[in-house]
Parts: structure tokens; C-alpha cells; sequence
């Protein structure tokens, strides 16, 4: 038994609360989730209002900046962002040095990471105008890094940026087109893309934001730290899940096999994909959105009777009247959907946490530049319950048994 006293000595509390299930690491005035009633406010409007409402980069500028942009604002911001889209020339002998099988978020990981090679001046953390300038590199880049992940695990040239198209249209034409096609737009496949952004673009302190603010409260660069959050992001219990979710629907094939997979999760052999959620008890608001822009693109490619969809609807169905979800408040995420919706719109499944990951950049920075905000901002530092031994004499290699 450790005596916390005279290990914690002069702490007037000290909590052990594994998984932080009920411990705050921070203020912040950016997200609100109810997890009980299934809501998701950020800067106080509801994420179903926003996805249907707004774009992508209006989002941006409120998660940012604290309040929707007037027209004017909105323009310039749009401008900035695009003046930055371009990646130094360098860059594409970086992505060359990949294996070609190498799994796009490895090489999101890198790429993102490599920024701070680039931009010597985003080192500076401490002034307001470059976490700024940061944080505007960052939106504008990710598209094209990520993009260019895409391109390179399919053996495809790399498509540059056109400024005069929205962001999700300059996304989807660097991912599909290649340079002399002349491509266009899907005005369904576009929306249904900025609106995909928007439902990740932030959840208060999950994972990869608080790998993100822990990262950055030590002075780290913001290209480290967002490097540091795709990392987290890219587990299955998180970011990862789309693509967990998209197999298991795979595996699970057909309707009549439901029953079997369902008592299979019962006996505990493993956990149904796209369900649960730390915070949200109730219906994840983002994955009812989800469901809805998951049939139009479906019906809008012409797969509107696709099987995986059908698993899908069939086994939501069946898990939302089975007394083990229901008592353990397991309910569809975001991510239930998002897989079906995304291999619809011609992705493969490595890169659905890519496509995550680029949308939540935008909650990271913001997170990351409201903590250099708080003038108590302190470095992350937990403590920890020590369960080794405690004090002994080292004994010389030729006398241990
Ligand atoms: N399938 C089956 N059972 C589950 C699931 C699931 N998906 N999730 C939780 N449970 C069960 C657990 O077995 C446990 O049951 P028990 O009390 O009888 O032992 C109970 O529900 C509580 O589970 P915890 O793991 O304590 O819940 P926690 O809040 O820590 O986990 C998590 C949340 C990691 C998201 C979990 O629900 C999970 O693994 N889900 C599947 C992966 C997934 O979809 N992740 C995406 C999350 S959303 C996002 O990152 C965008």
C-alpha cells in the first residue's frame, strides 16, 4: 500500500479518474455537448442547424473566432484561406519517400508534421499573429495534403489547387481528377462533402483535442501538435472507427447474419463498430444528419439499394430495441454512416480518418489557440497512482538469482 500523502505531499486534492471520465482539463467556450439529451452546440448553434445552414468554412471562422462572419468578413477570410492552399514544391519529394502501400494517415501523420520544416515562423507561439496565420495555413493545407495521401496510395499525379472553387469542390477535384481531365462539380456529392466537415469539425476535449492541447502546452509548434492529434485520431476507439465500422458492416454481409454478429457482441467477442460513445447517452445528433446525407448520396450515385446500407438501417433497428444496447445507452455515432456514405462517394476505407482528420483541424486549432488565450494556461502535466515498489538497494548483476 503507497501512502498518497508523501507522495503527493503539498496537493490539497488529488483525483485518480482513469479514461478522465469526470475530470475537466480545461475551460473552454467553444463546444457544448449534453451527452444525456443528445445535443452539440458549438459557440452556442446547434450542429443540425450549421450543417444545414451554414459551410464548412463559415464553421471555421465561428469554431476560430467566436461568432458567425458578417459577408464581409466572411469573403476575406474565404480569400485568405485559399491564398494558402499551395504546399512548397519540396513537399512532393516528401510523399515520394513513402512506401506506395503506406496507409494515408502515415503519411498524414508526416506531412502535417513536416509543415513546421517549412514554416519557420509558426514556431513563434507566443505571438497572436502568427497562431493566427498558423491556424489559416492549417485549414487551407489539409485538403491538399490530404488529397495528395490519396493520390499517392492510388499511383495517381497530384492534382494542385484551383482557389476559385469551394473548398469541398477544390477538395473533391484534387481527389478525383486527374490534371488534364476537365472536371465538374457534383453539386450533391459537394454539399454532402462540406457537410461532412462540418459534423467533425469539433468535439471538445475527446482524445486527439486533448493530445493536441497537451502537445501545445508545452510550447510545441501547432504543425507538431496537429500532428500529434492525427496520431491519436487514428485509433479504431476513435477516428479509426468509420473504417472499423465499414468492415464489420462488410463482414457482417447480409440481413439474416445480423442476429448472429448481435449475440456475438453479447458474448463479448467484440464490440459493435459506429455504436457507443463516451459522452453521448442518448442519439449522437451528427449521426441522425449523417443517416439523412448517407440515402442522398447514395440515391444521388445510384446505389440507393446498396446491401451495406440495408445491414445498416436493419441493425440499427435491431440494436436500438435490444435490452443491452438500450441499458448500456449504446446508441449509433457519427461514424455509423459516415463509412457507407464516403465508399459511395468513391473513397476507399483508408481514408475515411484522413477525411476526419482534415475536418477536425480546424476544432484542434481552435482549441490550441484558445488555451494560448487563457493567461492561467499552465503545462499539461498529470500525475499518476505509483503501484511499483517502493524503495530497494541495487543488487550487482553477478549476485542477483
Ligand atoms: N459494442 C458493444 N458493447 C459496447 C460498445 C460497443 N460499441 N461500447 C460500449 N460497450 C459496452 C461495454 O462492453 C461496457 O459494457 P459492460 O458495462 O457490461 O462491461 C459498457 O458498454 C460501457 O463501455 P465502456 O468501454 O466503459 O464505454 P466508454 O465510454 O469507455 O467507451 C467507446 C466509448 C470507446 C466509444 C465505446 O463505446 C466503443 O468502443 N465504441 C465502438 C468504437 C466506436 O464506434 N468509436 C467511435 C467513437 S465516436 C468518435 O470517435 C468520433
Amino acid at each position: 500500500v503507497v501512502d498518497v500523502r508523501k507522495l503527493y505531499g503539498d496537493a490539497d486534492v488529488f483525483t485518480f479518474d482513469p479514461g478522465f471520465t469526470s475530470t475537466a482539463s480545461c475551460e473552454s467556450a467553444i463546444t457544448y455537448i449534453d451527452g444525456d439529451a443528445g445535443i452539440l452546440l458549438h459557440r452556442g448553434y446547434p450542429i443540425d442547424e450549421l450543417a444545414e445552414k451554414s459551410t464548412f468554412l463559415e464553421v471555421c471562422y465561428l469554431l476560430l473566432n467566436g461568432e458567425l462572419p458578417t459577408a464581409a468578413e466572411y469573403e476575406k477570410f474565404e480569400t485568405t484561406i485559399t491564398r494558402h492552399t499551395m504546399l512548397h514544391a519540396q513537399f512532393d519529394r516528401f510523399f515520394s519517400g513513402f512506401r506506395s502501400d503506406a496507409h494515408p494517415m502515415a503519411i498524414m501523420t508526416g506531412a502535417v508534421g513536416a509543415l513546421s520544416a517549412f514554416y519557420h515562423d509558426s514556431i513563434n507561439v507566443d505571438d497572436p499573429k502568427q497562431r493566427e496565420i498558423s491556424a489559416h495555413r492549417l485549414i487551407a493545407k489539409m485538403p491538399t495534403i490530404a488529397a495528395r495521401a490519396f493520390k499517392y496510395s492510388v499511383g495517381q499525379p497530384f492534382v494542385t489547387p484551383r482557389n476559385e472553387l469551394s473548398y469541398a469542390e477544390n477538395f473533391l477535384r484534387m481527389a478525383f481528377s486527374v490534371p488534364a481531365e476537365d472536371w465538374k462539380p457534383n453539386p450533391v456529392l459537394t454539399r454532402a462533402m462540406d457537410r461532412i466537415f462540418i459534423l467533425h469539425a469539433d468535439h471538445e476535449q475527446n482524445a486527439s483535442t486533448s493530445t493536441v492541447r497537451l502537445a501545445g502546452s508545452s510550447g510545441a509548434n501547432p504543425f507538431a501538435c496537429i500532428a500529434a492529434g492525427i496520431a491519436c485520431l487514428w485509433g479504431p476507439s476513435h477516428g479509426g472507427a468509420n473504417e472499423e465500422a465499414l468492415n464489420m458492416l462488410k463482414e457482417i454481409g447480409s440481413v439474416d447474419r445480423i442476429p448472429e454478429y448481435v449475440q456475438g457482441v453479447k458474448d463479448r467477442k467484440y464490440r459493435l463498430m459506429g455504436f457507443g460513445h463516451r459522452v453521448y447517452k442518448n442519439y449522437d445528433p451528427r449521426a441522425k444528419v449523417m443517416q439523412k446525407t448517407c440515402h442522398e448520396v447514395l440515391d444521388e450515385v445510384g446505389h440507393g439499394d446498396d446491401p451495406l446500407l440495408k445491414v445498416a438501417i436493419e441493425l440499427e433497428k435491431i440494436a436500438l430495441n435490444d435490452p443491452f444496447f438500450v441499458d448500456r445507452k449504446l446508441y449509433p455515432n457519427i461514424d455509423f454512416y459516415s463509412g457507407i456514405t464516403l465508399r459511395a462517394m468513391g473513397f476507399p476505407a483508408e481514408m475515411f480518418t484522413v477525411l476526419f482528420a482534415l475536418a477536425r483541424t480546424v476544432g484542434w486549432i481552435s482549441q490550441w489557440k484558445e488555451m494560448f488565450e487563457d493567461p492561467s494556461r499552465k503545462i499539461g502535466r498529470p500525475r499518476q497512482l505509483y503501484t511499483g515498489p517502493t524503495q530497494r538497494p541495487f543488487i550487482p548483476i553477478d549476485k542477483r538469482a
